[in-house]
């Protein structure tokens, strides 16, 4: 490490997207020293210059590894390899990305050049936010998944506890894993609300209407589950094991929406396990197999 103090340590960025302008903002909030930043355009690495004291914009990723113990790399997943092997990097400073989908492989030019190299990525979305500063408000207590090597071993998780979040390690073959669990918590989540919205503009509703109607629910259940666990949590007729209910929501989907009936099957068939756990009889759950499984 370049500085032996890790409150010293200095801390660029190249990259001053979503999460990157969050993150710059969180670290310095938690007394980081983030000086140095670029950024495809001099505009987004002046955005973060003007909001952090001491942090200067710089027109080159090579100018931010030169002054800095620690570079993030927060570009598009894409881009971090060539990034990084775009940069001549000193043995024993730092590089460290957010990708979630892969670990510090993409990081081999840095460590071949002797950098430690980490991945930190936080389990968060940054996605549609009015004020980037509120990626930093985002950013605390989260989970991050951490690999890292030589002093960032150390460094990495020490920086996800100042975020007051945890860092975690995921090995890395099973990182596909651990990143489908947050394409399904995030994304698909996603999917699955547009489907619940889609279907208010088919009872003649605007999208706004289905927005308004939909999100209020969709946020108290997900409260709900973070505060006493899918299997209390969670509601509907699957867990409730009425068949009767869901073949008359197939055969109106049928009719009306029916890009959406094998989603709905599926995940019907995929609450049964939920159902069985919250205590519906097997007798139940093949009726509501069966129903999930009839031709609508
Ligand atoms: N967004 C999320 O919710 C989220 C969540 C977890 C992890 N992550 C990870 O965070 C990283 C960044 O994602 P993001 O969502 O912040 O992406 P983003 O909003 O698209 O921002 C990426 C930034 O990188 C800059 N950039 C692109 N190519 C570059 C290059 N060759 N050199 C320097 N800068 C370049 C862009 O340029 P401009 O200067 O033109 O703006 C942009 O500001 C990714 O690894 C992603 O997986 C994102």
């Amino acid at each position: 490490m370049v500085s032996d103090d890790k409150d010293h340590v200095s801390v660029g960025f190249v990259g001053a997207g979503t999460l990157g302008r969050g993150l710059a903002l969180a670290l310095d909030g938690v007394g980081c020293n983030v000086v140095e930043v670029s950024s495809r355009s001099r505009s987004s690495a002046d955005w973060i210059a003007e909001r952090i004291d001491e942090c200067v914009a710089r027109d080159t990723a090579q100018e931010v590894a030169d002054a800095c113990d620690l570079v993030f790399i927060t570009t598009p997943d894409a881009m971090i390899a060539d990034v990084a092997a775009s940069i001549n990097w000193r043995s024993g400073q730092g590089a460290t990305h957010c990708c979630g989908a892969s670990s510090i492989e993409l990081l081999d030019a840095a460590a071949d050049a002797g950098a430690a190299v980490g991945a930190m990525h936080p389990f968060q979305t940054f996605a549609a936010l009015s004020d980037p500063t509120e990626a930093a408000r985002r950013l605390s207590g989260v989970t991050f998944a951490v690999a890292a090597t030589g002093w960032l071993a150390d460094y990495l998780p020490s920086l996800a506890e100042r975020l007051d979040g945890q860092a975690i390690t995921i090995p890395d073959e099973l990182r596909p894993l651990y990143h489908a669990s947050a394409v399904l918590a995030c994304g698909y989540v996603g999917t699955l609300l547009d489907a619940a919205v889609g279907l208010w503009t088919r009872m003649g509703y605007a999208e706004e209407d289905g927005v308004r109607a939909v999100a209020p629910l969709a946020r108290a259940t997900i409260e709900a589950i973070a505060a006493a666990g899918p299997v209390n949590a969670v509601t509907g007729p699957a867990v409730r094991g009425d068949a009767a209910t869901i073949a008359a929501h197939l055969s109106l989907l049928s009719e009306h929406a029916p890009h959406l009936l094998t989603l709905y099957r599926e995940l019907t068939l995929a609450s049964i396990p939920l159902a069985r756990t919250k205590g519906v009889g097997e007798q139940e759950l093949e009726r509501l197999r069966r129903a999930a499984e009839a031709e609508a």
